[in-house]
């Protein structure tokens, strides 16, 4: 992988976002089945914390071949650690490194990570450029329009590309509307004709139509919460169809199950099946069975049941 990663990518982009407790390896493996050209990105992990060494942490990023190119997302705010981390990244393989610049949780903030650096933009710069200066790999930002209404946008985005970032993502909220608030991609698209690197736009993208839709003149579009339980939002052609679910739903726990172990893999795997079912009311009663359940037969026998069920009620 080289610097120029990000610009040579066919556009559009169009990425996984990282979600914390969400995007592991064995979602992010499902999302590349649906879409092998999607990239993905690992949930944020401690630039401190792996440059410890933290098993726990190694594990966390741990990736098989079929997702690459997969970006590691870090965070932290001392450039030395950052640059250790890194090596670890880049010895494991990774196709890139993504720095998370735009994390509100209120634990991240008052530890001056994530968001809080847009408070504290030479740091970011200095981060960047410890970064860009000992990798290889491509660097990339991942952050929000700014911490609240004074648009500092442009200069941070100058700041980062001088200091040797590939590539800006921008999720386009502020801080206090975490990520539920109102929305405005227009600083995105004005911020275009002002830097050289590839902008993706985040935040509040429904499907592939409505992210296309939302590029307007940028360069990639990035879905989170909206991939949760429908890793079939990365196809233009919606699955709507539960029966045609049930294999990838299976795989997915499947892939849990061989990367956590039996114990936490199902323990982890029972929010994705309630994420599953979320949009499907008929299903309503079978919320409560997926959410208690023990290991992969159990998960085969609730998704066999709502099938039948779904059958037996359009008949
Ligand atoms: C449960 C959850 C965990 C998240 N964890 C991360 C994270 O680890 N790193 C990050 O940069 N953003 C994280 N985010 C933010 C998302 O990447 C994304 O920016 C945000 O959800 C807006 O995009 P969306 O409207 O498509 O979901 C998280 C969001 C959610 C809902």
């Amino acid at each position: 992988m080289n610097k120029d990663f990000w610009q040579n990518l066919k556009k559009p982009i169009i990425a996984l976002a990282p979600m914390d407790g969400y995007t592991d390896s064995a979602f992010r493996q499902i999302c590349k089945e649906v879409n092998p050209a999607i990239i993905v990105f690992t949930e944020f992990t401690s630039a401190d914390g792996l440059s410890h060494g933290a098993k726990t942490l190694k594990e966390k990023i741990a990736f098989v071949p079929s997702e690459q190119p997969i970006i590691v997302q870090l965070f932290g705010k001392e450039p030395q650690k950052f640059v250790e981390a890194v090596k670890y990244c880049e010895a494991a393989g990774f196709a890139g490194i993504d720095i998370n610049m735009g994390c509100p949780a209120r634990k991240v903030i008052r530890s001056e990570h994530g968001l809080a650096l847009r408070k504290d933009p030479e740091t970011a710069f200095r981060i960047v450029e410890a970064v860009a200066k000992n990798t290889k790999l491509p660097v990339s930002v991942k952050t929000r329009l700014g911490w609240d209404g004074n648009l500092d946008l442009d200069s941070f985005a100058k700041g980062i590309e001088n200091a040797g970032a590939n590539l800006i993502t921008i999720h386009a909220r502020f801080f206090k509307e975490v990520r539920f608030g109102p929305i405005d991609y227009n600083p995105l698209y004005e911020l275009k004709s002002k830097i050289k690197i590839p902008i993706i736009v985040n935040g509040g993208i429904t499907s592939l139509t409505d992210g296309l839709e939302k590029i307007g003149n940028l360069d990639g579009l990035m879905i989170g919460r909206a991939a949760l339980g429908n890793p079939w939002v990365f196809n233009l052609k919606p699955v709507t169809n539960f029966s045609e679910k049930i294999p990838v739903i299976k795989r997915h726990a499947a892939y849990m199950v061989k990367t956590k172990g039996a114990k936490a893999g199902i323990l982890q795997m029972r929010k994705h099946l309630l994420d599953y079912v979320s949009a499907m009311p008929q299903a309503k009663n079978f919320r409560s069975q997926l959410a208690r359940v023990n290991n992969l037969k159990e998960i085969d026998g609730v998704l066999a049941e709502i099938k039948t069920s779904l059958a037996a009620e359009s008949a």
